[in-house]
């Protein structure tokens, strides 16, 4: 490599500006505790980690209380930024913020707030499967039920072949002018945009898909906060050995 050219730097971005409604909770379902922590610091953890990582921005509402957030652990590397409407604003006044920081071909590797369960390991295999991609790409899961696709009146159209459909999961890993470029044409275009890959999509892009683990729940109704806490105490025994 010569010192025109230079590694591209990963950075994270954590969507974490939503109200969660489907929880019914007192307060958004990223501050919700679970045992001694938040969803959020959770979620946080797994990137400040990293050392690979050169920064986190962290996507907050505008009426969250920041002092809320404990930002002593995370070295200068954690920023603040705050959302929008709907997630995808959200994402773009992330990338907006990492546009002043990074350079145009830097990986940005987002990730909702609400997947404390992401196995570190997952991880890593995607940012090794991606790091030389030159589209970028998304972890995803397995579907073990069979899948119905509606038509009119709730009556089924057709059965989808369950071998290639893959539940869409974060993190989802591109470069960070290139999803601010598909961002930004999807979201003038009208286009629901309830993930980066669809961005990627709408501008003709065809990201990869990378198995992970379907431990990686998004924490969306009551019950998700039970499950969650079963996850992670089970990554902790496997970590531990025991
Ligand atoms: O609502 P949903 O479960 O799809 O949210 C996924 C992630 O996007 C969550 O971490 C949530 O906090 C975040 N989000 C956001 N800004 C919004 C809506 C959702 O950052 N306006």
């Amino acid at each position: 490599m010569t010192s025109e050219q230079h590694e591209p730097a990963l950075w994270a971005l954590i969507p974490a500006a939503g109200v969660g409604r489907r929880m019914g909770a007192d307060r958004p379902k990223q501050f919700l505790r679970l045992g001694a922590r938040s969803v959020l610091e959770y979620t946080l953890d797994i990137f400040l980690e990293h050392p690979a990582i050169r920064g986190v921005a962290l996507v907050l509402g505008g009426g969250v209380d920041r002092d809320a957030v404990d930002l002593s652990g995370a070295g200068g590397r954690l920023f603040i930024v705050t959302g929008g409407e709907e997630r995808a604003d959200s994402v773009r006044n992330g990338l907006a913020f990492l546009a002043q920081r990074g350079r145009p071909d830097d990986w940005v590797l987002v990730h909702d707030a609400a997947r404390p369960c992401l196995p570190p390991a997952d991880l890593d295999h995607l940012i090794e499967v991606l790091r030389d991609d030159p589209v970028g790409g998304l972890l995803v899961a397995a579907s073990t039920d069979t899948l119905k696709l509606e038509g009119v009146e709730g009556r089924v159209e057709r059965t989808l072949d369950r071998s290639r459909v893959w539940r869409a999961l974060t993190p989802q890993m591109f470069r960070l002018q290139a999803l601010r470029a598909a961002l930004d044409a999807a979201l003038a275009s009208g286009v629901a945009v309830t993930d980066e890959a669809s961005a990627m999509e709408f501008v003709g892009e065809r990201p990869l898909l990378v198995e992970g683990s379907p431990m990686n729940i998004k924490i969306t109704r009551p019950e998700d906060l039970d499950v969650a806490e079963v996850y992670l105490n089970r990554q902790q025994r496997l970590r531990s050995g025991r």
